[in-house]
């Protein structure tokens, strides 16, 4: 009988750019390895010397995993995390101290850390990458590194001045997308290559989709992309969760087109299965059925919890080919100051990005990935052999208590969304009182014949920090005196006035190409993440009361100056204005 063998991922080095083939193993990185051999005397490296590193200790607060609960009140419990000056084992995936980790490091990142990610990577999140020997990771500074080298290992600068337009390389993405991302691409000259979207995310086939842009790929605009930047749970800014389904599809296509996948995800552990039991109770029926009554890893190895069986897994687990990059962050799951992530790939990949991390970035903070590699793994305290703090105090979260915090997340950011979608899905419509009272008159029965305006539209957020909401401009009154590029500026500035004092993210930011920008108007993307749970519902309140007085409104006087853009925001500052424009945009 022969034995079933997982496929080799494939060779793309023919997708490297042209600096990152050239790029060497750092010199001054390649003598690490020697400086851990008991008793060798270092003359090599050009270290400080530890004992001159002022912190003796690094100390922290920390929350139990149990603070967020998934369904109902948090609590606000905490122990303490205590990182020592140095601690005595020989393992390095075991060894958080001061010593090691205020020290020049390897570039893959702090060890006992990426041992940390790897297991959690192989075991739990990805349980299932279908090629031979799995996936590797290397720490990043967020994702916003781990994109900017992405792009650097898969594309090379084209210039306009000097090379030729067959040359010129382009990056597909949805779109309406994370702009920061786009802004590292156009610098280098890179075309950007919008794929339509649907609630879900980027459409695999019909019109404007991937199958439409790449098969009918107009080769006057340099090559045919080779590279993908995807947002796949909670896609910045619209909100959807690609099914694995439409995964399937996009992957196949990939494979025909030869495209690299970048998956950045954020916001993968915020998935809401409940948008969908809301969305088919207000509306009758769901845009889509829930994805979320199965074990997505039932047919292989499960993760080992029932949470992350039950999410919508990632592009890996179909990666057969060894094509998918994929981007973490601890920037929603710990804090956007701690600047640290992760990426996982396959192994030749990973080495090349460790090329590039060597001479760039080198290592993350070691103050921050020691500080989360204490609260998750700590389980070592020894200080010469004694414990730093008595053991009844030791409470690292491990992997269960990881796993139960990013559950809890998901609850705390989840009941934000229901509470916003609520008052957003109940008050879409304005009822005109003029024809109410005419029909009152009339004596005709008032349900019969009041106008019903719908002054918004969106769809519920299956997950991630943001609603989209679409708004239709075509029912204002003032539409036939203005575009609705003025109405849709006018309104934005509307909103940060008093006593509404709304700050919403315009769709202009987000539109990644001119079908995007031809629509960008009719969008805006308010943020549930950053507001306490219970200013939610109020604030939303007075985000539709604003719509409301828009529609109401007979002219737009005093809404159409630039300088008030400025003005308002500047007043926002001062007084107590909701900003739903959210995190890191
Ligand atoms: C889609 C997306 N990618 C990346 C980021 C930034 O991630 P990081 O803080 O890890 O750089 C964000 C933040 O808003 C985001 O929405």
């Amino acid at each position: 009988m022969t034995a079933i063998t997982s496929p080799q991922p494939l060779d793309l080095s023919h997708h490297y750019s042209y600096a990152s083939k050239n790029r060497n193993p750092s010199s001054v990185k390649s003598f690490y390895k020697y400086f851990t051999i008991p008793g060798i005397a270092n003359f090599a490296g050009g270290l400080p010397h530890p004992s001159y590193f002022p912190y003796d200790t690094l100390e922290a607060t920390v929350a139990r995993p149990q603070r967020l609960q998934p369904s109902n009140k948090d609590d606000t419990k905490a122990d303490r995390v205590l990182i020592p000056k140095a601690v005595q084992t020989t393992d390095p995936t075991r060894k958080i101290d001061l010593t090691t980790a205020l020290q020049y490091g390897v570039a893959e990142g702090y060890p006992p850390l990426v041992s940390f990610l790897r297991q959690f990577v192989r075991d739990h999140l990805h349980p299932n990458v279908p090629y031979e020997g799995g996936p590797e990771v290397i720490m990043s500074c967020g994702n916003t590194d781990g994109f900017s080298k992405a792009v650097e290992l898969f594309t090379n600068i084209w210039n306009p001045d000097r090379d030729w337009i067959q040359q010129r390389e382009g990056v597909l993405c949805e779109e309406f997308t994370y702009m920061n991302a786009i802004q590292t691409i156009q610098p280098r000259g890179l075309n950007t290559v919008t794929v339509a979207v649907d609630g879900q995310g980027m459409l695999a086939s019909g019109k404007g989709g991937l199958a439409d842009v790449l098969e009918n790929w107009d080769f006057r605009r340099g090559r045919r992309p080779h590279l993908m930047y995807t947002v796949t749970i909670g896609q910045n800014p619209t909100g959807g969760n690609l099914s694995i389904e439409r995964r399937k599809e996009i992957y196949a296509l990939c494979q025909k087109y030869d495209v690299i996948i970048v998956e950045d995800d954020p916001y993968w552990n915020l998935q809401f299965p409940s948008a969908y039991e809301m969305e088919a109770r207000y509306r009758g029926t769901s845009s889509e059925s829930t994805p979320y009554n199965r074990s997505y890893n039932a047919e292989g190895r499960s993760s080992g919890y029932a949470f992350l069986d039950s999410l919508v897994p990632s592009y890996l687990s179909i990666d057969t080919e060894g094509r998918v990059v994929r981007l973490d962050t601890f920037s929603k799951t710990i804090a956007p100051g701690s600047r640290l992530g992760w990426i996982t790939a396959q192994p030749a990949v990973i080495e090349r990005i460790t090329r590039i991390t060597e001479v760039t970035t080198q290592q993350p903070s070691g103050f921050v990935q020691s500080i989360i590699a204490q609260t998750i793994i700590g389980e070592q305290l020894k200080e010469n052999g004694a414990f730093a703090l008595k053991k009844q105090d030791i409470h690292s979260w491990r992997m269960d208590g990881w796993v139960r915090w990013l559950e809890g997340l998901r609850g705390g950011y989840e009941r934000r969304m229901n509470d916003m979608c609520t008052i957003l899905e109940e008050n879409k419509f304005l009822f005109s009182e003029k024809s109410a009272l005419s029909s009152t008159v009339d004596h005709v029965n008032d349900w019969e014949v009041v106008d019903r305006v719908q002054m918004y539209d969106f769809v519920w957020p299956k997950g991630g920090m943001f609603a989209w909401v679409e708004i239709r401009l075509e029912t204002h009154p003032l539409r036939a005196k203005y575009s609705e590029q003025k109405l849709s500026k006018a309104f934005w500035i509307h909103l940060t006035k008093k006593p509404h004092l709304c700050l919403v993210a315009p769709g202009q930011i987000f539109a990644a190409g001119p079908k995007s920008i031809e629509k960008e108007h009719r969008y805006i993307r308010v943020a549930f993440a950053p507001m306490d749970a219970e200013d939610v519902s109020p604030f939303t309140r007075r985000l539709v009361e604003g719509f409301r007085a828009f529609w109401k409104r007979e002219d737009l006087d005093g809404l159409d100056d630039d300088d008030d853009e400025t003005l308002a925001l500047g007043s926002m500052q001062l007084e107590s204005g909701i900003n739903f424009v959210g995190p890191g945009c």
